[in-house]
């Protein structure tokens, strides 16, 4: 019986030979190639078994046998090892996933300095009762300059700077046409306010080509001055402190008459003097009148019967009043670190 001593050691081998190899799988991925050979149908003990053939009969149950229990063995722990790696994996997994870390905060957006200023001012002029209008930043002279008797060649045309477009198309110097525009459509009483960008040539620290202004205007029989000073009082008491004083000074417009600036008390030194207020203690936020009886006329008015106040100011200069900035163009420069202060 030449064959039957070797067919037991050619199992014997191949388990000893199997149990090694399983034993120094160490990745799962490495488990499908020892199956394949060893437990597969074109595998080892497969082969073996088909030699059982040539055994002697006698002898063949037990070799058989002893094949089949090998595999069986061999599977259970081709099973195990499986399992084992299997956990092994999840535990890495485990490791490089850390469920308790807080997620990824996505940074929120912000409004920009200046919308939350106009915003703030528009709030509160429609808590007044006035309507919001919006015009056109590609403006005719006509109703930036004619209609708000500023003739041609008129001396206070050199304070505007302006980009023209074409002889008669300009980019608006400020946001009072929105007065000759309403007016010349609807009929007193208006109370209207009119923000938007206006462009002037012109760039430094107080400066830049395009800024924002808020136009108010208010038209109705009786109108007086007073009126005036008590909506920009109330204007300016919510808008900055209860006590925030505040002052008319006469000046200039040719659409108004009469004209005034309005100051307020530094609201950074408090009025002691200061180098934002020029050590007057005083700061300018806007400019304002009485509606001029010639713009009137223009929009077909009768100045006999009706009256109103006009004003305008400039956004950017109260968002640098109220947050102490003293550089105009960083609201323009978009650098996160200054915008996402506010
Ligand atoms: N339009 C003027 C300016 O831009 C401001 C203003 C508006 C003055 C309304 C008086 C009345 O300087």
């Amino acid at each position: 019986m030449p064959n039957m001593p070797s067919m037991y050691e050619e199992l014997l081998r191949l388990k000893s030979l199997a149990g090694e190899e399983l034993a120094a799988i160490s990745q799962v991925g490495e488990l499908e190639l020892f199956r394949v050979k060893y437990l597969g149908r074109k595998g080892e003990f497969t082969f073996v078994l088909r030699q059982l053939g040539q055994a002697p009969p006698e002898e063949r149950p037990r070799l058989g046998q002893l094949a089949n229990e090998i595999k069986q063995e061999l599977e259970i722990a081709f099973a195990e090892r499986e399992a084992r790696l299997i956990e092994a994996d999840a535990g890495t997994i485990k490791v490089t996933l850390d469920l308790t870390l807080p997620g990824r905060t996505i940074p929120f957006g912000k409004l920009h300095p200046v919308t939350q200023v106009m915003d703030a001012v528009c709030a509160i002029f429609e808590g007044l009762g006035f309507a919001v209008a919006e015009g056109p930043d590609v403006e005719v002279d006509f109703y930036n300059f004619e209609a708000l008797n500023i003739p041609a060649h008129h001396p206070a045309r050199a304070m505007h700077d302006t980009f023209y477009i074409s002889d008669s198309l300009l980019l608006r110097t400020h946001t009072s046409p929105m007065q000759a525009r309403i007016m010349e459509k609807e009929q007193p009483p208006l109370r209207v306010i009119a923000p938007g960008k206006v462009y002037r040539c012109d760039s430094d620290i107080t400066h830049t080509p395009m800024f924002h202004q808020v136009e108010g205007f208010l038209v109705d029989r009786h109108i007086s001055f007073a009126d005036l000073k008590g909506v920009l009082s109330v204007f300016i008491t919510r808008m900055f402190a209860q006590d925030t004083p505040i002052r008319f000074r006469p000046s200039f417009f040719p659409f108004t008459e009469p004209s005034a600036e309005v100051d307020i008390g530094c609201v950074l030194c408090g009025g002691k003097g200061c180098r934002v207020c020029k050590h007057t203690g005083w700061l300018e936020i806007l400019g304002a009148g009485m509606i001029d009886p010639e713009v009137f006329k223009k929009v077909g008015y009768d100045p006999e019967e009706y009256s109103g106040f006009a004003f305008g100011l400039g956004i950017e200069r109260i968002a640098m009043l109220k947050y102490g900035i003293t550089d105009i163009r960083l609201f323009y420069e978009n650098d996160l670190r200054f915008l996402s202060q506010f």
